[in-house]
């Protein structure tokens, strides 16, 4: 981990009733609520629940964000979420390119751009998520995938605007899988990815900006993933959908000063 504090954030995914949703962000709030100076903790949930989640928490220490938007500001785009009604709920933060959103629902390189450019120049922070495949890693590809995904959502953006980007590197094939890359492989992508940011813009942005691991973090494992010097954080899945798991992860970040990195 590096000196930026640590960032938590749970995407629920297509998860929760709307109670449900609710009567976590209250408990998460109280049990989260001594560690708010360590670490900075945000949830995800489905769009249906931002306004009930956002009343909840009443300007609390933790945050809501969208898992997903338009890069359109409005018009005939039936089922589609713009930028401007997320800002309008008081929406934060805004997760892009999720490679569910990539490899199952087909979202393009040029898409992914298009979104993170309106989202960051609408102030939104902007949690750009990135990986490969399993085929990219084995055929020695990883480095080139984060490199093309990065460079193509980032090409042309201000460097002012990336103040408010955080980056997720999240390898598909440890995503929902239980397989978690280990904390080298995982540091060495970050590290990959902190020099590319550094190239994009400058070493001040690059150096802080967050860059979370993400892919079947659990309590278990998240203490020597956090402790590694390019890892900022976690965007966690499964294990965010239960107080008692979530919070195990949050006290992970929360101590991980105490590591050796
Ligand atoms: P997982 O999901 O923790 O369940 O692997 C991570 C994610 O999709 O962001």
């Amino acid at each position: 981990m590096s000196s930026i504090k640590p960032l938590i954030a749970g995407n629920w995914k297509m998860n929760k009733t709307r109670d449900d949703a609710v009567s976590f962000v209250e408990q998460l709030a109280q049990s989260a609520s001594d560690l708010a100076n360590s670490t900075q903790v945000l949830i995800f949930p489905a769009f249906v629940h931002l306004d009930a989640c956002l009343s909840a928490l009443d300007a609390g220490h933790i945050g809501i964000g969208a898992q997903n938007c338009s890069h359109e500001p409005d018009g005939a785009f039936t089922g589609e979420i713009s930028i401007a009604m997320l800002k309008d709920l008081g929406i934060s933060h805004v997760l892009i390119g999720h490679s569910e959103r990539r490899h199952v629902m087909g979202e393009t390189l040029d898409l992914i751009k298009e979104k993170t450019h309106a989202a960051l120049q609408a102030g939104l922070h902007t949690v750009l998520c990135i990986g490969e495949t399993i085929e990219q890693r084995e055929a020695g590809d990883t480095d080139a995938v984060n490199d093309a995904q990065l460079t193509t959502a980032l090409d042309g953006l201000p460097t002012d605007l990336m103040a408010n980007l955080t980056v997720a590197y999240e390898p598909v094939w440890a995503i929902g899988t239980g397989k978690t890359a280990t904390p080298d492989d995982a540091q060495q992508a970050h590290a990959f990815i902190r020099e590319r940011l550094a190239e994009l813009s400058d070493d001040a942005t690059a150096q802080n900006t967050r860059i979370l691991y993400g892919g079947s973090v659990k309590p278990g494992n998240a203490p020597e993933l956090f402790g590694m010097p390019d890892v900022d954080g976690g965007l966690v899945g499964g294990a965010s959908l239960e107080l008692e798991s979530f919070m195990g992860i949050i006290r992970a970040g929360a101590k991980t000063d105490a590591l050796p990195s």
